[in-house]
């Protein structure tokens, strides 16, 4: 498995010698009879540094499909129906039954924004536990950020394959066919699904040119196509709901392709993480991995944080993080380990939800360790949460709100506090 390295690059990749043309994006005649075909991930117009796109050399153009009709089995994909003002958590997804794939397994947990609007973003879960076959799938709403929680995912998309494992993520563009394959059988992770402004690294003013996640550790698969003749079912995600159509061949028939909109992955074990050397503890902002701005500056439409091992320092410090109330909107999920802020009830699989205003922080358990703590050195080991935070409050889908997976008493978390002792 081959990847090319740097984030938003402009690469250049091709399956067999010679099938990328030179000089021209479409030339008259395409080597071996490929159609050239544009892929944008930005307006034409948008400025030279946001703008992405990518050319691809294919055996058919992607135009060839009959109608897509609306998809034909259940799905928990839906658009978010519920406002509510309260802290929400849940337990994990359970093991997915036999021949669930990917596509079957999703289920919305929350969404915000306007799908054609360009606002906003989707939080999925998926347990799956069989590979796509003869199916591929894209989302026309928006690019989609994969995070494995246990197993490994293969992806086979049209500009290449990509192995992602828990700790990895992968990144596929709007738009981008792809199939997940299952390597380790049972598979269990967060998508989130970002409806606005392209995903990109974070500017780092003060920090300076190296730090948090870097460019370079991002990998864009290499050419890889199949030519296969054979019925596959092609499922997209329109306007929040499942549509499907049938093609007489595989979709993967990207012979070459060029250009700066790939999918991706990166492993956030490579995330350069900058935290307080003194007092005090920086905004959590300073985990962010990947940001889509909104038209406000520096108010995200989405961010996509971490929160990864890391020392901890600071002398005379609350070290967890603090009692806030957030005018963003917090969803959180935890790949593995243990988050420092809570002492039980949040699960490697599950999830939080704190939408904008809602007090929260530690609960009582690990308010009274950090309070208690003899302030050496520590180092957090062995952990890996991560939060979608939004300008945009998240609607709770009514599956969420209904599921048994929803933990009744999680407010209980923030009673037994003790009352401060004035003079
Ligand atoms: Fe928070």
């Amino acid at each position: 498995m081959h990847y090319l390295p740097g984030w938003g690059n402009h690469h250049a990749s091709e399956a067999v010698a010679g099938a990328l043309p030179v000089g021209r994006n479409s030339p008259q005649h395409v080597p071996f009879g490929l159609y050239a075909e544009q892929l944008s991930g930005t307006a034409f117009t948008a400025p030279r540094h946001d703008n992405r796109r990518s050319w691809l050399y294919r055996m058919r153009p992607s135009a060839g499909h009959p109608p897509f009709r609306p998809y034909g089995r259940d799905t928990l994909i839906v658009a978010g129906q519920v406002d509510t003002p309260n802290r929400l958590r849940w337990n994990p997804l359970p093991a997915a039954g036999a021949g669930v794939d990917f596509v079957d397994g999703l289920v919305t947990v929350a969404s915000n924004g306007d799908i054609g609007a360009g606002t906003g973003c989707a939080v999925h879960l998926y347990a799956a536990s069989a590979s796509m076959v003869d199916r591929a799938f894209f989302s026309a709403d928006g690019e989609m950020l994969i995070l494995p929680q246990q197993g490994r995912l293969r992806i086979v998309t049209e500009m290449g394959v990509l192995e992602v494992a828990p700790l990895q993520v992968a990144l596929i563009p709007r738009g981008v066919r792809f199939r997940v394959e299952l390597p380790d059988g049972a598979a269990r992770g967060y998508v989130c699904e970002n409806h606005g402004a392209l995903f990109r690294l974070p500017d780092l003013g003060p920090i300076g040119s190296n730090g948090l996640a870097n460019a370079r550790d991002f990998e864009a698969p290499v050419a890889a196509f199949e030519d296969v003749e054979r019925p596959t079912r092609i499922v997209q995600k329109y306007g929040g709901t499942l549509w499907e159509s049938e093609l007489d061949h595989s979709p993967f028939d990207v012979v070459a392709w060029h250009g700066n909109l790939t999918p991706c992955r990166y492993d956030l074990t490579r995330f350069n993480t900058i935290g307080t050397v003194s007092y005090d503890h920086p905004d959590p902002s300073i985990f962010t991995v990947l940001t889509s701005p909104s038209d406000t500056p520096g108010t995200a439409n989405v961010d996509f944080v971490i929160f990864p091992p890391r020392w901890m320092v600071a002398e005379d410090t609350f070290r967890p993080p603090w009692f806030h109330r957030n005018v963003m909107s917090e969803y959180m999920g935890l790949i593995h380990g243990q988050y420092d802020a809570k002492a039980g009830g949040f699960a490697p699989g599950g999830g939080s939800l704190h939408n904008n205003m809602s007090g929260h922080g530690p609960d009582v358990d690990s308010w009274r360790k950090a309070v208690d703590a003899v302030l050496s050195p520590h180092k957090i080991e062995e952990s890996m949460a991560f939060m979608i935070e939004s300008r945009m409050a998240f609607r709770p889908t009514r599956w969420a709100m209904e599921t048994p997976l929803l933990q009744a008493d999680y407010d209980a978390c923030w009673q037994g506090f003790p009352k401060a002792r004035l003079p």
